[in-house]
C-alpha cells in the first residue's frame, strides 16, 4: 500500500456553509506534504476529519489503506492549530500524560519525553508548569506531545506560527530528523512559502475547500511560467545574439533588449554554460546576467486569483 492518506471527494458543510467541497488528496507514505491556502480555506477542517474530531458529510477518507474510523488513532499524531496543553502540568508531565493516552508509559515514556524536550530546546524547562512558558515554547511542547507515541502519520497544523526565525529553522530540522528516522508520513499546514519549500517534498494548494494544485515545488513553478534569463553583452549585437541562442535546444523565446537579450525557457539556469560558450565563440562577452523564476506565491496567485493570506468567501449558492 502506497498511500498513508487518501481523501476522495470529501465534503463538509457547517450551518449551510460549504467548507470542504469535493476535496481529494492522496498523501504517499513517507512524504512530507505541505497544505497551503488562505485563512478559512478548510485546512484545519480536513485535519479535524483525519483526527476523527469531525465526520465528513460525504466522501471517503482512508488512513493507511483502511476506512477512517476503523484504524486505531494510535497511528496518527496531531499537533493542532490551537495548543492543547495542561497549564498546571510541567513540560515533562504534559508529555507523559499524552504518552499515556496512547499506551506509552514507564521508562520508555520518560526517555522519549527527555529526548523530545532536548530536541526541541525545552530541556531547561522540563519541570516548569507549562502556563509559565513563552508562546513559542508552548508551540514546541504542543509538537512534542504529538510525537510521544511515534506515530506513523504526523499531522502538524501551522507548527511554526509564532516562532522566531531561528527556532523555526530548528523546528524544521527536528521534524525532518524525526521523519527520516522513523519513516513517518508528515502532513503540515503553513502560511510560510519558504517553509513549504524548505521542508516539503510535495505541496497542495487549497482554496475555498478544494485542492487547486499539487506537485513538487518545482513542478508547480513550471506550471505557471518559465524561467527568464536577462543577458547584457559586449559588443552586444542583438540580432546576432538571437540567431546564436535560438539554435540551443530547450529555448522557447529570445527577444532583443538594448544591449542584450531576454531568454525564456524551462530550466534556463542549466543552459547557461552552453549559452555563454556559444556567445564567446562568436566574440560576445556577457557582462551582466540575471535570472528570474516563478515563485510558489506566483503559482498560488495564478491558480486562484487570490493572495495566500486573503480570506476567500465560500458561497454554497455558487456551487453546482
Ligand atoms: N465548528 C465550526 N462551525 C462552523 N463553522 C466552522 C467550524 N469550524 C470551521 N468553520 C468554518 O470553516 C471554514 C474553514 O475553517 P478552517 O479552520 O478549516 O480554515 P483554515 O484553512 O484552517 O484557516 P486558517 O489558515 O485560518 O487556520 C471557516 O470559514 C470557518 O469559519
Ligand atoms: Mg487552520
Amino acid at each position: 500500500m502506497e498511500f498513508a492518506l487518501e481523501a476522495e471527494g470529501l465534503t463538509k458543510v457547517y450551518q449551510g456553509k460549504v467548507v470542504l467541497y469535493n476535496f481529494s488528496l492522496n498523501i504517499r507514505k513517507g512524504e512530507i506534504l505541505g497544505l497551503l491556502g488562505p485563512n478559512g480555506a478548510g485546512k484545519s477542517t480536513f485535519i479535524r476529519i483525519i483526527s476523527g474530531l469531525e465526520e465528513p458529510d460525504s466522501g471517503i477518507l482512508k488512513i493507511l489503506g483502511e476506512r477512517a474510523g476503523k484504524i486505531g488513532r494510535r497511528k496518527i499524531g496531531v499537533a493542532p492549530q490551537e495548543n492543547a496543553l495542561y497549564p498546571l502540568l510541567t513540560c515533562t508531565e504534559n508529555l507523559l500524560y499524552f504518552g499515556s493516552l496512547y499506551g506509552i508509559g514507564g521508562k520508555l515514556a520518560r526517555e522519549r519525553a527527555a529526548q523530545l524536550l532536548d530536541n526541541l530546546g525545552l530541556e531547561k524547562k522540563k519541570n516548569v508548569p507549562c502556563q509559565f512558558l513563552s508562546g513559542g515554547m508552548k508551540r514546541r511542547l504542543n509538537l512534542a506531545c504529538a510525537l510521544m507515541h511515534e506515530p506513523e502519520i504526523i499531522i502538524l497544523d501551522e507548527p511554526t506560527t509564532g516562532l522566531d526565525p531561528a527556532t523555526r529553522v530548528q523546528m524544521w530540522k527536528t521534524v525532518q530528523e524525526i521523519v527520516r528516522k522513523t519513516g513517518a508520513t508528515l502532513l503540515l499546514t503553513t502560511h510560510y512559502i519558504e517553509e513549504a519549500e524548505a521542508l516539503c517534498s510535495r505541496i497542495a494548494f487549497i482554496n475555498s475547500g478544494q485542492v487547486v494544485a499539487e506537485g513538487t515545488p518545482n513542478e508547480l513553478k513550471r506550471r505557471v511560467g518559465k524561467e527568464l534569463a536577462k543577458l547584457t553583452t559586449i559588443p552586444g549585437a542583438p540580432d546576432k545574439l538571437i540567431a546564436i541562442i535560438k539554435k540551443i535546444n530547450g529555448i522557447d523565446a529570445v527577444t532583443a533588449t538594448e544591449h542584450g537579450v531576454v531568454i525564456e525557457g524551462n530550466e534556463i539556469s542549466s543552459k547557461l554554460p552552453e549559452i555563454s560558450k556559444a556567445l564567446e565563440k562568436s566574440g560576445e562577452t556577457i557582462v551582466e546576467l540575471s535570472l528570474s523564476r516563478p515563485s510558489l506565491e506566483d503559482v498560488f496567485l495564478t491558480m486562484t486569483g487570490s493572495k495566500l493570506r486573503e480570506v476567500v468567501a465560500v458561497e454554497p449558492a455558487k456551487r453546482n
